[in-house]
């Protein structure tokens, strides 16, 4: 990697990625991409080049990838699960004819590409309890239709045409820096918000629904180390389980509970996200990550949780 285009670069992973791979790789140009009304600011607008590339133009990433010679590209544009299920067709855009958009450029110009996948890719009917990597993918959403889809697809291209994809099924991710937005596994983020606040937490999430978490400087590390990785040692592309660890609502609130003894919390369960969890797996296995290219997650919700606190509490208080 020398060279990178973050797509989506301004959004919760990309925010964080981006400035990851500026001070990883110093002597190429990290490019932040963006689309017109969410700009990059502050330091991320300063540390380097940015460009306006949306997904959905192919012309605007073939010109950016030639200006910069690009390498690798970073795909992670993209609507959430519940957002998605507002916006079926949307998200089929960005997702879908976005994809191919990118690897046709990636195709032409030798690019790598990460386009990330999900614990969304799996549905009703997969083992719940230790996900296997290869197992039924039968998704209920149109956000885990689109990440079983992306999987083929980035997998078609490297099978037909050569294209090195590589990928991450990425749990819920956690982090005190940029928001997610219409997600389902947003709440494990708001509920750390509220409780430095000091306000009461309305959950969307019942009790006793568990789903694998991350934290995003563990999520950050999978996606470097995977596209570092000896393509030799791959059996598996697209996409990897990683898991770091699960928890309920009741799990986070607990752990919070320790830092913040006064944190308060009630349910109001939105049936819409509720659904989309229950169809999600509780726990991944990610044994053929670990063998395959050394994931190893270095938080988990204890250690997750008093740095989520402290860093909030800087940013909020
Ligand atoms: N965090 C995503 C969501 O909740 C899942 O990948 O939609």
């Amino acid at each position: 990697m020398k060279n990178v285009l973050v797509i989506g670069s301004t959004g919760q992973i990309g925010s964080e990625l981006t400035m990851k791979l500026r001070s990883l790789y110093k002597e190429g140009q990290i490019v932040a991409g963006y689309i017109p009304g969410a700009e990059p600011k502050g330091i991320l607008l300063e540390s380097g080049p940015s460009e306006i590339v949306n997904v959905t133009n192919g012309g605007q990433i073939k010109e950016v990838v030639a200006k910069y010679k690009i390498d690798t590209i970073y795909n992670l544009a993209a609507l959430l699960s519940a957002t998605a299920e507002k916006k079926p067709l949307l998200a089929w855009d960005i997702q879908m004819n976005g994809l191919i958009n990118i690897l046709e450029v990636a195709r032409e110009y030798g690019c790598a590409v990460f386009t990330p996948s999900s614990i969304g890719s799996f549905g009703p009917n997969t083992p719940h309890d230790d996900t296997p990597q290869d197992t039924i993918q039968r998704p209920t959403s149109m956000y885990g239709v689109t990440k079983v889809a992306t999987e083929l697809l980035s997998d078609y291209y490297f099978h037909k045409y050569g294209v090195d994809t590589r990928s991450v099924r990425f749990p819920g991710l956690i982090s005190y820096t940029t928001l997610p937005g219409g997600g389902t596994t947003d709440y494990a983020v708001e509920i750390y918000y509220a409780a430095v606040k000091g306000e009461e937490f309305v959950c969307p999430i019942a009790k006793g629904t568990y789903m694998d978490m991350m934290y995003m400087p563990d999520a950050l590390k999978a996606a470097v180390d995977i596209m570092e990785a000896d393509p030799t040692r791959l059996v598996h592309r697209n996409s990897f389980n990683i898991a770091s660890m699960s928890f309920d609502p009741e799990g986070v609130y607990e752990a919070i509970k320790k830092e913040i003894p006064g944190v308060r919390m009630r349910y109001q369960v939105d049936p819409v996200r509720q659904a989309i969890a229950d169809s999600w797996p509780n726990r991944m296995d990610d044994t053929c990550a670990r063998n395959e290219w050394d994931w190893m997650p270095h938080y988990d919700l204890d250690s997750m949780t008093r740095d989520m606190i402290e860093h909030l509490r800087e940013k909020l208080l």
